[in-house]
C-alpha cells in the first residue's frame, strides 16, 4: 500500500449549477445549489485514499459551522487527521463554485488554510519520512509550500507541487519539486512566460519534470527526453471541479510503477472524476479504475 502525505488546503465548496455563467453585472437565475467538500488538498487526500493508499493530511480548518463536517468526512475516507488543526477564531476555507456546460468558475477564500504553518509540516516530519510521495499544491501560505519542498527534499522523498492556482515562483523552489503538475496556463504563469509561448517548450525548459494535464485531450509528460503524450479517456463530463486533486492523487499513489504508467492510472482516474457532480463525489475507487483501465487495455 502506497504511503502518501498531502499539504495542503480543505475548503466547503457552495456549488451553484446554472444553464450558463453570468456576463459581469448580470443576474441570472441557477438550477440546484449544492454544498459538498472539497479543497484542492482534502480532494487529494480522499482521492489517494479511495485509491488505496495510507494518506496524512497537513492542513487547518476553522471553528465555524463547516469545520466539523470537513473532519468527519476526511476521517470517514480513512484519511489520518493528526495533523489538521481546527483554529479557534478562523473560519474554514469556502470555494463559492458556479458549474455550468461541464466547466466550472471558482472563489476560494482561504479562511484557516492560510495559517497552515512552516512549523506545521516540521511537526509532521516523521509521516513525510515514511510517505512514499508527498503532493502540495497552493491554496496554503507560499512560505508553507516552500518548507515541504525543502523538508521533502532533505528527506529525499518524491514532492509533487500542483502549483494551483498558479503564480510564479522562485527556480530554485521549482528545482526541489520531483514533479511539478500544472495544466497549461498554471506552467506559463509558474515560469512567468509570455502567452504566445507554447506548452511543449515551456516543458522543455521547466526547471523539474513536468506533468501537465490537458483535460479531456489526458496529459504530456517529460522527465528528461522529449515531452510524451499519454490520451485521455472518453466520458461524458457532469463537473470538471476536482479532476485535477484526482490526477495528482493517482499520480503520487502510482508513482512507484514509473511515470508512464503513474499517469495512464491518473488519466483514467481524472477521467472517472468528472462523471459525477462535486470534487470528491466522482472520485473512483481502486475497483472502478481498475475496472476502466481493464475495459481500455
Ligand atoms: O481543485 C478543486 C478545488 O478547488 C475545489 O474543491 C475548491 O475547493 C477549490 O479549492
Amino acid at each position: 500500500m502506497a504511503r502518501v502525505v498531502v499539504v495542503g488546503s480543505i475548503n466547503m465548496d457552495l456549488v451553484t449549477l446554472a444553464p450558463r455563467f453570468p456576463a459581469p453585472g448580470e443576474t441570472i437565475l441557477g438550477d440546484r445549489f449544492v454544498t459538498v467538500h472539497g479543497g484542492k488538498g482534502a480532494n487529494q487526500a480522499v482521492a489517494a485514499a479511495r485509491l488505496g493508499a495510507e494518506v496524512a493530511l497537513v492542513g487547518a480548518l476553522g471553528d465555524d459551522a463547516f469545520g466539523a463536517p470537513l473532519r468527519e468526512g476526511l476521517a470517514r475516507e480513512g484519511v489520518s487527521l493528526e495533523h489538521v488543526a481546527t483554529l479557534a477564531g478562523h473560519s474554514s476555507g469556502t470555494a463559492s463554485i458556479t458549474v455550468a456546460g461541464g466547466e466550472n468558475h471558482i472563489v476560494v477564500v482561504p479562511g484557516a488554510n492560510a495559517q497552515v504553518t512552516p512549523a506545521q509540516v516540521e511537526r509532521a516530519q516523521a509521516a513525510l519520512a515514511r510517505a512514499d510521495a508527498i503532493l502540495v499544491q497552493m491554496e496554503i501560505p507560499l512560505e508553507t509550500v516552500e518548507a515541504t519542498l525543502r523538508l521533502g527534499h532533505r528527506l529525499g522523498k518524491p514532492v509533487i507541487l500542483n502549483p494551483a492556482p498558479a503564480q510564479p515562483l522562485p527556480l530554485d523552489w521549482l528545482k526541489l519539486a520531483r514533479y511539478l503538475t500544472p495544466n497549461q496556463h498554471e506552467l506559463a504563469i509558474l515560469l512567468d512566460a509570455t502567452p504566445d509561448e507554447d506548452f511543449l517548450s515551456l516543458m522543455r525548459r521547466a526547471p523539474a519534470p513536468v506533468v501537465l494535464t490537458r483535460g479531456a485531450d489526458g496529459a504530456w509528460y517529460r522527465d528528461g527526453g522529449e515531452p510524451t503524450h499519454q490520451s485521455g479517456f472518453p466520458v461524458e463530463a457532469v463537473d470538471t471541479t476536482g479532476a485535477g486533486d484526482t490526477f495528482n492523487a493517482a499520480l503520487a499513489v502510482f508513482l512507484h510503477e514509473g511515470v508512464p504508467t503513474a499517469v495512464r492510472k491518473a488519466c483514467a482516474a481524472a477521467a472517472l472524476s468528472v462523471t459525477r457532480l462535486g470534487a470528491q463525489g466522482g472520485m473512483p475507487t481502486r475497483g472502478e479504475l481498475d475496472t476502466l483501465l481493464a475495459a481500455q487495455a
